[in-house]
């Protein structure tokens, strides 16, 4: 019986993910976030997301099929509407797992990727409103063409853990898929890459145990490579909620850098789930579709104080 998990930000995504609950993981994932993508009211993944400090979209995703631990990913990518899509292609036509930049969005034209001018007016007008409050007067009128290496702490991601959205399936077929997809943190340093597309960090799947896919301050889950380290403690024989909550207790060893929250998702390969939101007081919402009863059903994760 296939199971969908999939986080907030994922509610443009449920209508295709319950019409497709008996395609592969893979078709249910891809088809999920491209919708997700799309919608401009999300204001943290594909079209009409918050951009980085100099006014520019640069958006990660990636992708990966439990039962050939195959993966493939793209970070930075800038000006193509489906970095999921291209995510797919490079796990599928590449011998690569992971493409950025530059590479990436040649790679996205070359294999016909739909191009396209992802800030809207509304991104638009929230990165005048950042710079407008975070720059000093004086460098504004020259802003970005100085130095930003000092501003670069000026403002945190206002979307935080509602950011990035993540989309976990079980199948019939009895594969476990991921996919993750973002715009990453809001005002970001150009460049600054999440978990999102590093495998291991924000995403992965393996079919002797699960799937696994992180949202929130990706920095965190890169330092302790989180998704990875779940599927490694289910290894361990811990279930699917220890495995999260040990993969959160990991999150007690930072100090430095950025601290905040990270939701950690993880469906094992029977279908049991379990959400988890690091770091913080309240839980998260999150969503389920199961084959059998044909709708998806809203949930309120656990926490965890770090
Ligand atoms: N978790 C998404 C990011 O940090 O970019």
């Amino acid at each position: 019986m296939a199971v969908i998990l999939a986080n907030e930000t994922a509610w443009p995504g449920l209508k295709s993910g319950i019409d497709r609950i008996d395609e592969c993981g893979l078709d249910i994932i891809e088809a999920m976030i491209r919708d997700i993508e799309a919608a401009s009211e999300v204001h943290s993944v594909g079209r009409g997301s918050w951009p980085n400090m100099v006014g520019e979209l640069e958006l990660d995703a990636s992708i990966m099929y439990g039962r050939t631990l195959e993966a493939g990913a793209v970070a930075a990518l800038k000006g193509y509407l489906h970095p999921i899509s291209v995510a797919r292609a490079v796990m599928s036509r590449l011998p690569h797992v992971f493409l950025a930049g530059e590479g990436a969005a040649r790679f996205a034209r070359e294999i016909g990727a739909e191009a396209s001018n992802l800030l809207t007016e509304a991104s638009r007008n929230g990165f005048d409103a950042w710079v407008e409050g975070n720059i000093p007067e004086k460098l504004r009128e020259r802003w970005p063409e100085c130095s930003l290496v000092e501003h670069a702490w000026a403002s945190l991601d206002p979307e935080e853990v509602g950011g990035t959205t993540c989309v976990l399936v079980c199948d019939d077929f009895g594969d476990c898929s991921a996919g993750v997809s973002t715009s990453g943190w809001a005002w970001k340093y150009p460049g600054r890459v999440g978990d999102s597309p590093v495998i291991g960090a924000g995403c992965y799947a393996d079919n002797r145990y699960g799937a696994v896919g992180c949202i929130g301050t990706g920095e965190m889950a890169i330092r302790v490579s989180t998704a990875r380290s779940v599927i490694l403690y289910m290894k361990q024989g811990m279930c699917v909620e220890e495995a999260c909550r040990e993969a959160a207790r990991d999150y007690r060893d930072l100090s430095g850098g950025v601290i905040r929250r990270v939701v950690i998702h993880a469906v094992d390969r029977s279908g049991s789930h379990f959400v988890l939101a690091a770091g913080a007081d309240e839980g998260t919402r999150y969503y389920v579709v199961e084959e059998e009863s044909g709708r998806f059903e809203e949930r309120i994760s656990e926490t965890m104080r770090l």
